[in-house]
């Protein structure tokens, strides 16, 4: 039987990313705490029978959410009071986070995963710590004119989150995202992103989850080899950082598949991005 509502197709992906914060506020040593990654999961049907890579996987998911949280809480200590969240998924950020008075933070995402999620928030009587915005739009189509038409401020500057989409994306829908975001940066903008290369997609172990993935309509689409001079052609200057290091600045263990040794020349990107 379908249920109507549910996230479904790459918008599915969001209930695992989020069943790993769920995991991680379990975890009295947690990197964060994301109480409403629970309801949000419960709402949307728990994904079981993860696989080794998948709880491999969802190491990376938890550091990297940390990575961010880190990031957004620079950008609005720097003065930014504008904040944009592509593809938020189920991210509860604009609930959890600590943010300045003035803070208006907008989610885009795609209109059956806004549904939902605003849905599940308001039963749980949910109240944001900023002033937050949902909007449905598709990053394969005009979203900037429903952010601008939401009340987004091109001229002031702004912090834009990209994190776990840009592999969903076909190589020509993710630079005309890039394009356009850079677009609707005003000088001082910051750009926090994820995205992988090609070795990470094409690791043996990744098969079974690339094949499932491709079954249920959310397959890889896309990499970049490098970011630095990805972001360079539009104005923004790039700092990467290494998944190992991060771990070990978190005290966590390295993620298998960040290791080196292991690895090879496999990379997920973790870039924070400045533009003058
Ligand atoms: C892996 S989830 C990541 C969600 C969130 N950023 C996080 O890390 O928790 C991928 C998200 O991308 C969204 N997405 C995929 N393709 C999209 C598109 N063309 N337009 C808007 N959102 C899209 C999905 O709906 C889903 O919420």
């Amino acid at each position: 039987m379908t249920v109507t509502g549910l996230p479904t197709g790459v918008s599915r992906t969001a209930v695992l990313i989020a069943q790993a914060r769920e995991a991680e506020t379990a975890r009295p040593s947690g990197l964060f705490k994301d109480p409403l990654a629970r309801p949000l999961v419960e709402a949307a049907g728990r994904i079981s029978g993860v696989s080794e890579a998948g709880r491999r996987a969802a190491e990376h998911f938890v550091l990297r959410t940390r990575y961010f949280d880190d990031r957004l809480g620079e950008a609005v200590r720097t003065g930014l009071r504008q904040v944009v969240l592509l593809a938020a998924g189920l991210d509860t950020r604009a609930y959890r986070l600590d943010w300045p008075a003035g803070t208006r933070l907008f989610e885009v995402d795609l209109p059956d995963l806004i549904a939902f999620k605003d849905r599940v928030l308001a039963e749980h009587d949910a109240r944001a710590r900023c002033e937050r915005t949902a909007v449905a739009a598709d990053l394969r189509d005009d979203w900037p004119a429903s952010l601008v038409s939401a009340g987004f401020d091109p001229e002031r500057p702004t912090a834009w989150l990209v994190e776990g989409v840009l592999m969903y994306l076909t190589p020509e829908d993710g630079a005309a995202v890039l394009k356009r975001l850079s677009e609707l940066s005003a000088p001082g903008s910051r750009l926090s992103v994820e995205h992988v290369n090609q070795a990470y997609a094409d690791q043996p172990k990744m098969r079974p989850a690339m094949n499932k993935l491709a079954a249920t309509q959310a397959a890889w689409l896309s990499s970049v080899e490098d970011p630095e001079q990805w972001l360079a052609a539009h104005g923004w200057r790039a700092e990467i950082t290494h998944q190992a290091d991060l771990a070990v600045s978190l005290g966590r263990p390295v993620p298998a598949m960040a290791h080196p040794a292991v690895a090879g020349s496999a990379r997920i990107w973790l870039v924070d991005a400045t533009r003058d």
